[in-house]
Order: C-alpha cells, then structure tokens, then sequence
C-alpha cells in the first residue's frame, strides 16, 4: 500500500472512531514523521477500541466484583498439623530437586515507570542495600548466582521491561557486567503498550507524531512472555515453574522449595505469596475465593464494611494481602497464549504531557488528568484450574520501594533489610547491639553469597565477627 492509501484508510478509520485528531498536524510532518504516525495508528486494535473507552476511560466504576466470595484458604507459614508437617518436608525437598535439575527460573517485572518513588532511571538501578549501597538489579543478580552455587544449577534469569526503559535497562546490565553473572543467561525482552486518553475518550498524542503510551501493566508480562519467544527459550532449556517477582522488592527469595514445591505437588498453574495484612485497609489486593477460583480484589473495590470484617477470636475475615509473589507455571502461560485470552484492565489518572490539539503546544498537566489503562497479573487467578497460596512473614520476605517518603520508601526497606538480617543472625545465636530503647545499634548487610536465607547462617556461623554497638558491618 503506498503513502497515499495508508493516509486514506487510517483517516477512515480514525473518523470512525471519532479518533480523526490525531492527524491534525499531518500538514506539519516530514515523510519519517508521517510513516512514524501512521505505523502506530495501524497497529491500534480498532474493535476494542470503543469497549475501551466506554467500559474503562469513560467509565468511573470500579471492578466487577464476583456475586459471592470469601476469603480464600491458604498454606499456613509454618506447617500446623503433622500432617502438613510430612507435607511441607517432602514440597521442600521436591522444590529443592526441581531448583537443582535447572526446572525453575527467576522472573522480573521491571517494565514499571517507578512514577512514586521519582527515580531518574529504571527502578532496578535504585540502590538500596544498607551497607553496600547495592542496587536492586544487583542485589538480585547476586542472590541468583548464589542459588545456582547453592543448588549447583545453571540459573537463568528473564527480565521484563517496557519501551520507555529497555535501552537503558539493557545498558545498565552492560555497564555492570551482568553482576557476574554469564550475559548468556539474562534474557531481557519488551513489555507492551497501550494508548494514553484524555477523560473524554480521546487518544492523547506525545508528540505531533506519536500517540501517548504507557507500558500495559505487570499482567502484560503474560503475553510478554509468549510474544518475546521466551517461553520457548524456556522450553528449550527444560524449564517449567517461573519464579515471578516485582523489581522494587529487595528482601525476595527468588528460589524458595518450600512455595515451589507446594506448587508443583499440587498441580498449581499459577500460585501466590501471601502475606497478614498490617491492617483491615492496608493498600494490597485481598484473597478471596470465587466460584471456586483463586480471584484478588482491590482493597478499593472492597467495602470497608468487609475490609474490617472480624472472625469470632478477632482476626480479620479478609486477612491475607497479596505481595505480587508467584510461582507460574510455563505451560500455564502457553496454554493461555494459544487459548486467546484477555485481562481486564484498571484504569489511573495521572499526568501524562501530551500535546494540546489546538495549538500544538506540550502540555504538563498539573492535576492527574489523563488516563492510563494497566492489567494485573493476579486477575489470571481466576483463569488457572488450580492455583495456591502460601502465606509468608513480611519482615523476611516483603519490602517494596514504591515511595520516596513515608510507607513503602526506601527508608523503611532498609531497615526492614537491617532488621532482616539481625534476626538471622540472632537466630544463630550472634549477639546484635541493642540500644536502651531495644532498637538494633549497628547497620548490618548480610551478602547473598554468604546467606539466602537463615538456614545458611547457621552453618557459617563461625566466620561471622563479633559485632559492637554502632558497628557498620558487611557479611559476605
Ligand atoms: P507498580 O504497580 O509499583 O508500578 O509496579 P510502577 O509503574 O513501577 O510504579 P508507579 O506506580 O509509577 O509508582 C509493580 C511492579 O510491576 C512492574 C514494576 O516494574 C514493578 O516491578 N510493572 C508495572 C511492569 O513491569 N510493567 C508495568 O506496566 C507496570
């Protein structure tokens, strides 16, 4: 098809949809800009397009909920019964077999644009670690090459990020060596987009020759998988069980037996770390069951009535939060990509510069005002035959950077990771200096060479140095 006809058919189509601005300054465009222009207007999945916008732009409601729903059952942390005790044993040891014949690979959704936490950069490049000051890509790279000594397997490690921050992502491995870990096993491959609007439905342009975008969200990492060849790659490698985590996540434990194996023996296609909410109105998704199936509702789409729900000995009915912690099965993914499938989509108002169709002018809004469109990887729950939960402690495993200040921020995760590793150590035995208020007096950072997890101290104990108040001390 020449300039002339492909010009002709997207205006067509534009008008159709009421979407004809977005060639309002074609008078304007060289030839590059025009071929640029139009490649993305072609690519827009035009049927979609007006359910799109009336069902989720236009719309203020929230998420349909399920009529009937409960709170869903879930793996204790610690086995309660003998005979989830034999249980919990032979899932640890099933996954640690599964981690050593290479079955299992780590996963990360870093596609992300990190707006809250106002990183310049993508969010792995954040450095975090107490003591070393290490970045979250690093420290995650170094916790996979420990595992692959500690398994004694090939780790391989497959990374998500978005067309606003591959190149640089790519580049930062480059730059670092790939943490030491072999170039061959880092696969980093490209989420999707979609278009940004305006509240009225319309699709915002960037620039007067591109339409605004955004990554489509984690549960983009789905179709990212099956779309990039990475599941072939991973078939092609042996691998079964994706060890999904979030980039911003320091105290992860990438390969853990226990959730793995739990997994795997129960014929799981996609399973869940949970954790006990802080409080009734913590901001995770809540686990509940409907029509059977493992489904997260927001904590916005839940009433507060329910959110503070009690059970007779005071506990919340709706405790468990999710932590965007799972084990997904490669087979899961493939079957969902050749079934056809779609997530819904949730829907945020942030500030997205974009050009003003009157005059041409960049706009940077100062009030959230135009709309993004995300879909979340915990709606494919419901999608799976089985799926389980695992609940888990949050002072080991869970410390999201998110925000600059407050909740969430990279104070409170460092000190989660300081508070971490002195229980560890204390465990073993180590004595840790304490202030008169009982708060820990030294700055600890433990590397993931030396320990995954507190079982690892307890065998190196010996090669660990007295500590003293005040102390800045690096384990490795
Ligand atoms: P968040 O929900 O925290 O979003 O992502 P974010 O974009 O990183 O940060 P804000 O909301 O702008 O502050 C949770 C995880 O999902 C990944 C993120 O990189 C993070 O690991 N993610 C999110 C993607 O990989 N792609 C997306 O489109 C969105």
């Amino acid at each position: 098809m020449d300039f002339e006809e492909r010009y002709e058919k997207c205006s067509q189509l534009l008008h159709k949809y009421n979407q004809q601005h977005l060639l309002t300054f074609w008078g304007e465009l060289n030839k590059n800009s025009r071929d640029k222009l139009l490649k993305q207007i072609e690519e827009l999945d035009f049927k979609s397009l007006d359910e799109k916008i009336s069902r989720y732009v236009k719309s203020s409601a929230g998420a349909q909920l399920p009529e009937n729903f409960a709170p869903a059952p879930a793996y204790p942390s610690q086995p309660k019964t003998a005979e989830q005790k034999g249980k919990y044993a032979e899932a640890k040891k099933f996954g640690t077999e599964l981690i050593s014949n290479g079955k299992v690979a780590a996963f990360t959704v870093a596609g992300g644009q990190g707006t809250r936490l106002g990183f310049d950069g993508p969010k792995g490049d954040f450095a975090i670690s107490p003591v070393k000051n290490k970045t979250l890509f690093r420290l995650f790279a170094e916790m996979i090459k420990a595992a692959g000594e500690k398994y004694n397997f090939q780790p391989r490690w497959y990374i998500m990020t978005s067309p606003q921050n591959h190149t640089q992502t790519c580049e930062i491995f480059k730059n670092n060596n790939f943490y030491g870990l072999q170039s061959r096993d880092i696969f980093i491959f490209q989420q999707g987009t979609e278009v940004n609007f305006s509240s009225d439905g319309k699709i915002l342009l960037a620039e007067k020759d591109a339409l605004a975008t955004s990554p489509d969200g984690h549960g983009g990492s789905l179709k990212a998988l099956f779309e990039s060849g990475t599941v072939v790659d991973m078939k092609k490698l042996g691998i079964e069980y994706i060890s999904y985590f979030q980039v911003d996540n320091p105290l992860i434990n990438i390969f853990d037996p226990l959730f793995i194996g739990l997994h795997a023996m129960d014929n799981a296609e996609m399973s869940s770390k949970a954790l006990t909410k802080a409080g009734p109105l913590e901001k995770v998704g809540n686990f509940c069951l409907a029509d059977g199936k493992v489904t997260v509702i927001e904590y916005s789409d839940l009433s507060k009535e329910l959110a503070e729900k009690k059970n007779g000995d005071g506990s919340l009915v709706f405790s468990l939060g999710s932590i965007a912690i799972h084990i997904i099965s490669r087979s899961f993914v493939e079957q969902l990509n050749t079934g056809g499938f779609a997530l819904p989509y949730h829907k945020a108002v942030k500030k997205i510069p974009h050009v003003d169709i009157r005059n041409g002018d960049k706009i940077e809004s100062q009030k959230p005002d135009g709309i993004k469109l995300e879909t979340f990887v915990f709606d494919a729950l419901p999608l799976t035959k089985k799926s389980i939960i695992l609940e888990t402690i949050r002072s080991e495993e869970f410390a999201p950077v998110k925000n600059a200040i407050g909740t969430d921020s990279p104070q409170v995760a460092k000190k989660m990771m300081i508070d971490r590793a002195a229980l560890w150590l204390s465990q073993a035995g180590i004595k840790i200096p304490k202030k008169p208020d009982g708060l820990i007096d030294c700055r600890i950072e433990i590397a993931p060479s030396f320990a995954l997890c507190m079982e690892d101290i307890t065998e190196k104990k010996d090669k660990i140095p007295q500590i003293k108040p005040g102390d800045t001390v690096y384990i490795s």
